[in-house]
C-alpha cells in the first residue's frame, strides 16, 4: 500500500478530488464504493458512467453521522432512530423520504433516498473533511462482484478512476442491509446484507423480507443476476457435482471443508471453523479469485441459513443465475 499511482492512502487527495466533482473509490467496512458528491449532478453522472450502471438503479448516500440525516430527509421514523442508535455507524442502510436537495438522479426519480453511515475509519475521516454526502454504489462494473480490496477496484475500474483510497480489505465483505418502512409502518428488508436480519428482528420484532426480483426492482441489488462471476457457478451438493466433473478444471466454494480430488488451489473454503463473519469476509474475494483461474465451472454449496449465512446464500443464488 504505497501512495504512488492511483491507489493511495491520502484522504486529503480524495477529499480534494471529490470537491472538484470527480469520482473516487473509497473503502467502507462492507465493500469498496465509487463515491461522488451526491449534490453535484455531473459528479453523480460520472459514477453511473464509470460503472456502466443504468440510471434506473439509484445510489446510496453516505454521511458521517446519523445526526446529519435530517438535512437530507423529510422525516425519520422513530424506529429508524432506535436502529441507528444500535447499529450505526455500520452496515445498515435506511430508505427515507428525501428532501429536494437530493438530486433525482441519485434516487432514480424515487421520492425515497437510501442513507448509510459507514463505520470504516478511513471513509469516516473523509466524510468529516467534506460538507456534502457521498453517493456511492459498490465500485464494480454493473452486475459483477463487489470489490473488497483496493486492488479489486484497480483490476476493473483502474483506468477510469483518478484515485482509489486504500483502507485495506473490507471487514464485513458483504454490502449493507437495506431497510425501508412501508405504508403500514412495517419494516421491510429490501436487501439482505452485512447486518443480519436476526439482529434487526431482535430490535423491531417482525420484519417483512422482500425476496422478489423484477427487471425494475425497488432495490436492484435484488436483480436476479447480480454479483456474478464470468465462470458459470452452479449451486448444489458440491461432493456429488465434483465427482462427475473434470477435477482439474473445476472450482469449489465450500463452507467449511475441502472436497476430495479437486486441487486445493481451485477451492475456496469460506470458513474452516464455520464462522459466518469469516465466510462473508472471504466470499467475494473467493469468487473473484476462482473467476481468474483456468477452470470451466464453479460448484458452490449454500451455507446454513443463519446470521450472515442468509446474506451469503442470497449472493450465492444470484451469482448462480447466469
Ligand atoms: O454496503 C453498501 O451498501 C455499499 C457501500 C459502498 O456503501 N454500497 C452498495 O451500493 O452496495 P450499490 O449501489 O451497489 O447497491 C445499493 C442498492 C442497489 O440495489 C440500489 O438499487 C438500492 O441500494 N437503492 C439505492 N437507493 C435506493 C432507493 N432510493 N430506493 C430503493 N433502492 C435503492
Ligand atoms: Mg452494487
Amino acid at each position: 500500500m504505497t501512495d504512488t499511482g492511483f491507489i493511495g492512502q491520502n484522504i486529503d487527495i480524495a477529499a480534494t478530488l471529490l470537491k472538484k466533482g470527480e469520482a473516487v473509490a473509497v473503502p467502507t467496512e462492507t465493500v469498496y464504493g465509487l463515491a461522488a458528491n451526491a449534490l453535484n449532478i455531473k459528479a453523480v453522472a460520472k459514477v453511473f458512467q464509470i460503472k456502466q450502471r443504468p440510471t434506473f438503479d439509484p445510489l446510496i448516500i453516505h454521511l458521517p453521522s446519523f445526526d446529519k440525516v435530517n438535512e437530507y430527509v423529510e422525516e425519520i421514523p422513530d424506529i429508524f432512530k432506535t436502529l441507528a442508535d444500535k447499529f450505526t455507524p455500520g452496515p445498515l442502510t435506511f430508505l427515507m423520504k428525501k428532501k429536494a436537495n437530493i438530486p433525482d438522479l441519485v434516487t432514480s426519480g424515487s421520492p425515497y433516498v437510501a442513507v448509510r453511515i459507514p463505520a470504516h475509519p478511513v471513509v469516516k475521516a473523509l466524510l468529516e473533511k467534506i460538507d456534502f454526502p457521498l453517493a456511492a454504489p459498490s465500485a464494480n462494473p454493473f452486475g459483477y462482484i463487489s470489490p473488497t480490496t483496493a486492488q479489486h477496484v484497480a483490476d476493473q475500474l483502474g483506468n477510469k478512476v483518478f484515485y482509489i483510497l486504500d483502507g485495506g480489505p473490507c471487514d464485513v465483505g458483504l454490502e449493507s442491509t437495506i431497510i425501508g418502512m412501508n405504508d403500514a409502518g412495517e419494516i421491510e428488508v429490501l436487501r439482505k446484507g452485512g447486518l443480519s436480519v436476526e439482529k434487526i428482528i431482535e430490535v423491531v420484532g417482525e420484519v417483512i423480507i422482500r425476496d422478489t426480483s423484477t427487471s425494475n426492482p425497488d432495490a436492484p441489488g435484488m436483480l436476479t443476476s447480480h454479483y456474478a462471476p464470468k465462470v458459470p457457478l452452479v449451486l448444489g451438493n458440491i461432493q456429488a457435482l465434483a465427482s462427475q466433473s473434470d477435477y482439474q478444471r473445476t472450482g469449489i466454494i465450500a463452507f467449511n471443508q475441502f472436497v476430495p480430488n479437486i486441487p486445493h488451489k481451485h477451492q475456496i473454503v469460506l470458513s474452516p471453523n464455520s464462522n459466518y463473519g469469516d465466510a462473508a469476509f472471504h466470499l467475494f474475494a473467493g469468487m473473484r479469485y476462482l473467476d481468474s483461474c483456468d477452470i470451466d465451472i464453479i460448484y458452490a454449496e449454500l451455507v446454513p441459513e443463519h446470521d450472515l449465512g442468509i446474506a451469503i446464500n442470497d449472493r450465492l443464488r444470484r451469482a448462480a443465475h447466469c
